[in-house]
This record gives C-alpha cells, sequence and structure tokens, in this order.
C-alpha cells in the first residue's frame, strides 16, 4: 500500500514538475519555447533524482517554480483554454499538407484538430524525428511511440491548436487513409521463414534451421525494430561524434572505410525478450512480444573499433574524465540507448562500428549503412542505423533506457518505479534447446550418428545453444532427460569465433537412448564465473519478461511405433 502511493505521488508530482516547470518557464518570459523548456527541466530534474528519490523534495522544487513564476511573471496568459475559444477555423487537408518539413510554420493534425507546432519543434524531448509527422497526422506515429499517450503530452499538444479540419476533407470523422503517410514505407521485403510476431514494426525470430548454425545465414538474422526501417544511403550517411565539450566531429562512410583499420568479431545478438515465452508459460503472464527460443542470432560484423573513431575525435580513450560516464547512441529513425563509457573504449571490449553482417553490406532490417555492435551486451544496446554519438555524464534520455529495458522483483506489478533499477547491460548466462530428433538404428543417416556416440538403439539426439554476457566463456552445458532429476554433460562443439573474448554462442549436442527419454528434457548453461541458470520461473519472475534464463524445458513424446 506504502509502495503503491509512492510510486501514484511520484507519477503525479512527476509530470507536474516537467511540465509545470516548463510551462511556468515559458510563460514567466524564458526566451526558449516550452518544449525546450520541457527538455530542460525533464533532463535536469531525471539525472537529479529528486523526482524518484523524494516526493517530498520535487514537490518543493513545483512549489518554488511556481513561487518565481508568480513573483516574476507577466499578468497577462496568452493561451485561453480551448472550451472557450470563440470561433473556431476550419482549414483545408491542402492547407495543412503544404504545411510540412519545409515549410516556414508547421502543423500536425490529431484526430480532427489542427496544431501550429513550429515552436515547439526545435527542443522536442524525441528530436527531429517529429518533422516526419508534418504537414499531417500524428496519430499513426503516435500509437508507435507510445510515450505520447498520456494528459502531459495532449496538453502540450492543445496549447498549440488553431483550427478544425473541415469535415468536408473528413471521412467518417477522419482523415481519409490515402492522406495517411505510410511510416513504413521503406521497410524491406523479409524471408518468410522468418516467424514474424509483429510486422510494423517488424519483429521477427529466426527459425530452428537459424538456430542450429554457428553463423546465422543474414536473411534469416532475428529482427527487432522498435520503428519502421528509415532511408538512409551508404553516400549520404554521416555520423556525428560530439565530446564532453560539446564539440563536435563528423564522419562519412567512407571516411570511417578509408581512414581506420577494419575488424571483423564474430558475435551473438540476444533480444532482452528472448524466451519470454517460456516465463508466461511456467509463472504468469509477462508485458511484451511473446518471443520463443529464436529472439537470438550470431554473426561475423566488420567494422571500425568505436575506440579509435572516440580517440581520432579527440577523446582520451585511456585517461578520460571521470565525469565522462556512458557513451550515447541515436539511430536515424530515433531510436536511442546507451553503455558504460569503459565498455565503448576498451580495447577488449570489441565494440564496433559495423557496415557489414557475414561479408555483405548490413541488410536494411540491421541498421544499413551503420550500426553500432556491442558484444557481450543485451541487442538494445546495438543501435541501428546509428547517426549520433553523445560522451556524457548521463545515461541516454530515451524511454528505452530509461524505462523499458529494466528488471523488477517478482512482486513489482505494472506501474512500476522505473528509475529505481538499472538499465540492462551484460546479459546473463543462457541456454535453450533447439531440436529434439529421433533416431532409428534402422535409417541409415541416423546408424552412423548413432555410432558416433557409441549407440546401437533407438535415441533422441538434442541440440541447442549456450551463451553467456561480457564474453564469459560457456564452461558446460548440462542436460537431462527427466525434468532435472539426472544429468548428463552435453558436447559442446569447437566452432572459433574472432575477437578478444567469447562474444558468440556455444553451440551443444547430447544424444541419449530412447528409454531413458521421460517427458521432458532440460538444459542448463554455465559460465566460466560458474554463473547458472534458475531452476524455477517463479522467483525469477519479472512483469516485462525480460532476460528470461530459466532452465528451458521442452517436451517430449516418443515415436508410435
Ligand atoms: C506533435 C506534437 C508532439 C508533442 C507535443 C510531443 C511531445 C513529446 C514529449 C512530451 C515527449 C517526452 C515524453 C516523456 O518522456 O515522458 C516526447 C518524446 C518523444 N517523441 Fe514526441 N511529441 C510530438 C510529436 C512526435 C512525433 C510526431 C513523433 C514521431 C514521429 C515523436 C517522437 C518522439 C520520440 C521518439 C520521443 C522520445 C522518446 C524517448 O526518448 O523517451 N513525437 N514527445
Amino acid at each position: 500500500m506504502k509502495q503503491r502511493l509512492h510510486v501514484v505521488v511520484t507519477t503525479i508530482i512527476r509530470r507536474n514538475v516537467y511540465y509545470g516547470a516548463a510551462r511556468n518557464l515559458s510563460s514567466c518570459g524564458h526566451p526558449k519555447p516550452l518544449s525546450h523548456a520541457y527538455s530542460t527541466a525533464r533532463k535536469t530534474l531525471r539525472t537529479s533524482s529528486l523526482v524518484t528519490k523524494s516526493a517530498c523534495a520535487s514537490a518543493a522544487i513545483l512549489a518554488g517554480t511556481i513561487a518565481f513564476c508568480l513573483i516574476n511573471a507577466p499578468i497577462a496568459h496568452a493561451e485561453v483554454p480551448i472550451s472557450h475559444t470563440p470561433e473556431r477555423r476550419k482549414i483545408r487537408l491542402a492547407e495543412v499538407q503544404k504545411h510540412g518539413r519545409d515549410a516556414e510554420t508547421k502543423w500536425v493534425t490529431r484526430g480532427a484538430r489542427v496544431y501550429d507546432i513550429t515552436d515547439w519543434i526545435p527542443g522536442h524531448p524525441g528530436g527531429e524525428v517529429i518533422l516526419r509527422a508534418v504537414g499531417g497526422p500524428v496519430d499513426q506515429y503516435w500509437s508507435i511511440f507510445t510515450v505520447h499517450m498520456k494528459q502531459e503530452v495532449y496538453d502540450i499538444l492543445e496549447s498549440y491548436y488553431i483550427g478544425d479540419i473541415d469535415p468536408g476533407d473528413l471521412v467518417d470523422g477522419q482523415v481519409p487513409v490515402e492522406d495517411l503517410h505510410d511510416p513504413f514505407e521503406n521497410d524491406p521485403r523479409r524471408d518468410k521463414r522468418l516467424h514474424v510476431h509483429t510486422s510494423r514494426p517488424c519483429n521477427a525470430e529466426t527459425p530452428t534451421e537459424g538456430l542450429g548454425a554457428f553463423v546465422t545465414p543474414n536473411d534469416i538474422f532475428y529482427v527487432r525494430n522498435h520503428m519502421w526501417v528509415p532511408s538512409t544511403s551508404e553516400s549520404d550517411h554521416k555520423i556525428v561524434v560530439e565530446l564532453p565539450d560539446g564539440e563536435e566531429k563528423e564522419y562519412s562512410l567512407k571516411d570511417l572505410k578509408d581512414n581506420f583499420e577494419s575488424t571483423t568479431v564474430t558475435a551473438t545478438l540476444q533480444c532482452s525478450g528472448n524466451r519470454r515465452k517460456n516465463m508466461t508459460r511456467e509463472s504468469r503472464s509477462t508485458k511484451g512480444l511473446q518471443w520463443n527460443v529464436g529472439g537470438i542470432s550470431t554473426s561475423e560484423w566488420t567494422g571500425v573499433r568505436l575506440r579509435d573513431v572516440l580517440a581520432d575525435a579527440g577523446f582520451p580513450v585511456d585517461e578520460y574524465p571521470d565525469e565522462v560516464r556512458h557513451a550515447q547512441f541515436m539511430g536515424a529513425e530515433a531510436y536511442g540507448a546507451s553503455i558504460p563509457i569503459d565498455k565503448a573504449v576498451d580495447r577488449r571490449g570489441d565494440v564496433l562500428l559495423a557496415y557489414e553482417m557475414n561479408g555483405k553490406p548490413l541488410p536494411p532490417d540491421h541498421g544499413y549503412p551503420l550500426r553500432v555492435l556491442v558484444p557481450g551486451t543485451v541487442a538494445a544496446r546495438s543501435v541501428k542505423w546509428v547517426n549520433r554519438i553523445v560522451l556524457s555524464e548521463d545515461e541516454s534520455s530515451s524511454e528505452w533506457q530509461q524505462r523499458d529495458y529494466k528488471c523488477f522483483g517478482p512482486n513489482v506489478g505494472g506501474n512500476p518505479d522505473w528509475s529505481t533499477a538499472p538499465a540492462i547491460q551484460e546479459i546473463p548466462v543462457q541456454s535453450a534447446i533447439t531440436s529434439l530428433r529421433d533416431l532409428s538404428p534402422h535409417s541409415q543417416a541416423d546408424r552412423q550418428y548413432l555410432r558416433l556416440h557409441g549407440l546401437e538403439e533407438d535415441s533422441v539426439a538434442v541440440e541447442g545453444y549456450s551463451f553467456s554476457g561480457g564474453g564469459r566463456r560457456i564452461v558446460r552445458v548440462d542436460v537431462s532427460a527427466d525434468n532435472g532429476r539426472t544429468w548428463h554433460q552435453a558436447e559442446l562443439l569447437s566452432d572459433k569465433g574472432k575477437g578478444a573474448k567469447a562474444w558468440a554462442w556455444t553451440r551443444w549436442r547430447w544424444v541419449v537412448p530412447r528409454q531413458q527419454a521421460g517427458r521432458w528434457f532440460v538444459v542448463k548453461a554455465v559460465d566460466e564465473a560458474y554463473n547458472t541458470q534458475p531452476s524455477d520461473y517463479d522467483s525469477n519472475y519479472n512483469f516485462r519478461g525480460h532476460l528470461t534464463s530459466s532452465w528451458h524445458r521442452v517436451g517430449y513424446r516418443p515415436p508410435d511405433v
């Protein structure tokens, strides 16, 4: 009860502090637009962590801001609440469309209402991506960036209201479909073998055949997109490095290829939601896409070392000041995330600005023409279509760093105080069964395989992957054919990956006589730090189902003979 009260109070106060402080600063004659004041308030208050640590401190800030403004504010207030607007201007859709990206004043619509958001754009917390929507409706973008679906944002938008769409231009009160811009127009065609969870944005698992190979073919590498695939080309693409003092250095892809040594690293990327479906099945419901075991793949990535580029941009990679703590990455579609600076500049960390995947240019879904590769770290930090790097005291302020990829205790429900948990970086030890196959000595192919394993009877071949974060090597994979009562060691395949540490998964296999096979096969792995996977799901439950790594169980039914 106490905790719920705390969450409710801090949420209300946070909303009021950001927006209230921003509005007040803005209406007090602050020279920057409301959006800039909002961003400043949000950033300052978030990083000071006053908002979350103490509701009282936050309330004090709010009260202080209001008091400041009451003393300093001019008496007249320019904005009239919408319900009191005397006459609503009717605006044709064609006129809205003229107020797009290149127009002096930029308009958007939401539902049947029109807004002139020119002043909001420069400091919009989500950056320039907002320009994609100007000259048309925001609705389809906000259903992707759900961070907008709240009163605080609706209030901001209302303050820019200028009129209503002429009813003659609406169909059933809505903007007609042919007038909507499709955010996903640049998405590529995809391989039909992928197991698709959602297509807009695309989220799709690698099929079993891809999970069996050491290096996953590009067209069946799992896809995790948060938004659309942006349209960029190798010749146009630029990446800007912003140093802690604000100085910037820009590189084209050609600059990177011509002036830096290229490196190839074999690395597995795993979505933090991989195996979420297993947690839902074995414990209780979790929020997010229900990935099975295919939210993971391995590739040979080629690119240049981030460390070298940062050094070239003027950052002292071996002796950097203590206050620089994070490398933030921004993608061309608006995604953002960050990693600790020590990882970014680690000589043996193998963090790349990658432009090739298995010897070919990155496919559009995987970041063409340039992405970050952070081996051993949750894939959400390997930002695709990267076009900006900021070295900073702060983590990325994106929702994917601040409010999404985090784990809480089994008791915490769906509305946590996100600031109390660290963002996921290195991932825990993991393993899964990807194939169970019956073998019979009556089949010639099976007979050879059985002989290799010293068997002559009906058997079951079990295969899968194992992997650990931070470059920790897998030292053992334990398998059970009787739901974990007795254990055996699987054979670890000796695939050789490139790179300073064990960044790639270890494939394993086991062949067991069918008469020993019970109803459930189980696997768990052990890494070089002797970390292993938890046996049950309940004690490890988190409501987002992130980093599901409990023993993987697969049901077995012998063939009818
Ligand atoms: C048109 C009026 C808009 C307003 C008033 C607005 C307002 C905001 C606000 C207040 C936030 C911060 C929310 C929070 O952190 O709690 C935000 C974030 C964001 N917005 Fe908008 N937005 C608008 C349009 C758009 C559009 C059209 C797009 C995309 C095409 C967009 C993309 C984003 C993104 C990517 C973020 C950042 C999420 C993050 O990093 O946490 N916004 N916006």
